[in-house]
């Protein structure tokens, strides 16, 4: 499969791009998440696969995207849903194979799409080889000091090292039997018990993840997207947390297990690598920290490029919320120069829509803010499709180990969707009918609801009214207007209460105007939005007339609807 970088055709730049914007590709892109299981089934066995991914990303092209992360999809037993990989040199089967990948690569590429892959550096699975072996070789092995293998505590060794929690719900610790059959050691794992977590400071750990890094930028990638970044290094000893209980997805609680400072070292020698491709090969964190100038030091300027920005996601509709968050983590990343990021939406989440209470023209409203900001921002699929999460899944078809293993959890958390992942995973539709609305010939392994169809890509392409293509034509704005992406700074404008106003005024002059309302009600915006004319508007669809705000009555009087944005050109 090692091919020579000069073979492979690299990713045109975007529209309106100058040639140092292509060279710093990342610091406005929008980057479009596949969830492989769930995008597209090439080969009808009900689950998404490479192939189908490869099939649909005239899809990606379409839309305005410039990149796509995916989720894993290497070989894995799949306890939770391939972050848990037994093989990273390997493509599992039911997603296809290394021929797959290089091809999807590939015709990316010629799409001028850049592919950016997930690693999962903090754990393995259970099944893979280094683990067995640990397991096979017993106490002392240096197999088992690539983990976190300790002794029990109390007499007879039956309790956990410590007290750490799993993510999952339960101890963070499972008990192994020794080679002759009796109880034996413990391992460390935060997420499931089939996800052990790596001992960072074992250096075979470090040298097969550069080792791992050099193998997918040959085979192509333009980058990593790192899971759990702030899990690698654990506080020395290994110290009692001191108040268990439940820990969250994406929390930002101080743990003697996230966010150490160890873990920069080992970013500063993965940047190295990266940096010795070229094409700008980029890192993106997934850091849960207590807060935004925490996040900002894993994107200081020889560690990684970007950091997902979980403080926004985790916002509520709520102007002043909303302004506090914006500017904490705009002001947080300017001393280290890199792009804010901002994500409403991922396959760890209740879908923003549902999130944000339900309405799509709230959901639609939250994107084109997000779109609008300085920096880089993140669409999971399907939101472009406006879909809701599926909130009604039958247990027995749930396969999220966060559900499987809800007993653990001693406090009942987890009420409703929340920390229930399967929800916004139901496969995507892409025609009205078919038995999974187009996602693949053999079903879908998460059941659809009745009525997906009528959200399907085919359904919503043409009709201005549809969300996905308000999506199209926000990119396409955002990728011409000079004011958008990178360049231009935030300027706060007065607005009624619950708007939030701001400008963005381009080197040339050209200022943009964004007006949100959070509120209940309508607001008179005619004072700020005095002269110019809308762009486009969150509420009615694609609008970009040139002169007249067309379809927007409301807009046209002065008056912002509760639940909208608008685009403006001042
Ligand atoms: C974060 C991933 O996004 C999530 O899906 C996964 O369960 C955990 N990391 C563990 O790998």
């Amino acid at each position: 499969m090692t091919q020579h970088l000069a073979d492979r055709p690299q990713p045109a730049s975007g529209p309106g791009r100058s040639q140092d914007q292509a060279h710093d590709w990342w610091r406005d892109a929008v980057i479009y998440q596949v969830y492989p299981r769930s995008f597209a089934d090439g080969n009808g066995d009900g689950m998404g696969d490479l192939a189908g991914v490869r099939a649909r990303l005239p899809h990606l092209a379409d839309l305005g995207v410039d990149a796509v992360w995916l989720s894993p999809f290497y070989a894995s037993p799949q306890a939770d849903a391939g972050y848990d990989v037994a093989d990273y040199r390997a493509i599992d089967p039911m997603f296809g194979d290394l021929h797959d990948a290089d091809a999807l690569i590939r015709d990316a590429h010629r799409l001028g799409l850049r592919v950016i892959v997930d690693l999962v550096p903090n754990h393995s699975s259970d099944r893979h080889e280094w683990f067995q072996r640990a397991l096979r070789e017993g106490p002392g092995s240096p197999l088992r000091d690539r983990y976190h293998f300790r002794p029990g505590t109390g007499e007879r060794g039956d309790a956990p090292p410590n007290d750490w929690e799993s993510i999952f719900g339960g101890p963070a610790w499972t008990r192994v039997a020794d080679p002759d059959g009796t109880p034996g050691e413990w391992y460390l794992h935060l997420f499931a018990p089939e996800q052990p977590d790596f001992n960072w400071d074992n250096q075979a750990v470090r040298d097969e993840f550069r080792s791992l890094l050099r193998f997918w930028l040959d085979m192509g990638v333009d980058g990593f997207r790192i899971d759990v970044a702030h899990g690698l290094v654990k506080a020395a000893g290994l110290p009692d947390m001191g108040h268990p209980g439940q820990l969250k997805l994406l929390g930002t609680q101080v743990l003697p297990f996230f966010d150490q400072d160890g873990v920069h070292e080992i970013y500063r020698s993965w940047r190295q690598i990266l940096d010795e491709y070229p094409g700008q090969r980029i890192g993106v964190a997934e850091a849960w920290t207590p807060n935004a100038g925490r996040t900002a030091l894993y994107v200081r300027p020889d560690e990684l490029h970007q950091a997902f920005n979980f403080h926004y996601l985790n916002t509520p509709w709520d102007a002043l919320a909303l302004r506090e968050v914006i500017d904490s983590s705009l002001d947080s990343m300017r001393p280290v120069g890199a792009p804010t990021t901002w994500v409403l939406s991922n396959h760890d989440v209740v879908r923003h829509r549902t999130r944000l209470g339900g309405s799509l023209a709230r959901a639609r409203a939250a994107t084109l803010l997000m779109l609008a900001l300085p920096g880089s921002a993140y669409v999971y699929q399907g939101e472009e499709l406006g879909l809701p999460e599926v909130e009604d899944l039958p247990d027995d078809a749930r396969q999220d180990p966060a559900f499987l293993r809800r007993g653990a959890h001693e406090d009942g958390s987890g009420d409703g969707q929340e920390g229930l992942r399967d929800g916004c995973r139901v496969p995507i539709p892409w025609t009205p009918d078919g038995s999974s609305y187009g996602f693949g010939d053999g079903g879908s392994w998460l059941p659809q609801p009745a009525g997906w169809g009528g959200l399907s890509v085919a359904e919503q392409t043409g009709d201005p009214a549809s969300t996905l293509e308000l999506y199209r034509a926000a990119l396409a704005v955002r990728h011409a207007h000079p004011a958008l992406g990178a360049g231009a700074d935030v300027e706060w404008l007065e607005a009624p209460a619950g708007v939030l106003a701001f400008r963005r005024r381009a080197a040339d002059g050209t200022a943009f105007v964004c007006a949100v309302n959070t509120g209940e009600a309508a607001a008179d915006v005619s004072a700020l939005l005095a002269t110019g004319k809308a762009l486009l508007v969150s509420g009615t669809g694609p609008d970009t007339a040139t002169d007249t705000v067309t379809g927007t009555d409301a807009l046209s009087a002065g008056i912002l609807p509760a639940d909208t944005t608008v685009w403006w050109q001042e």
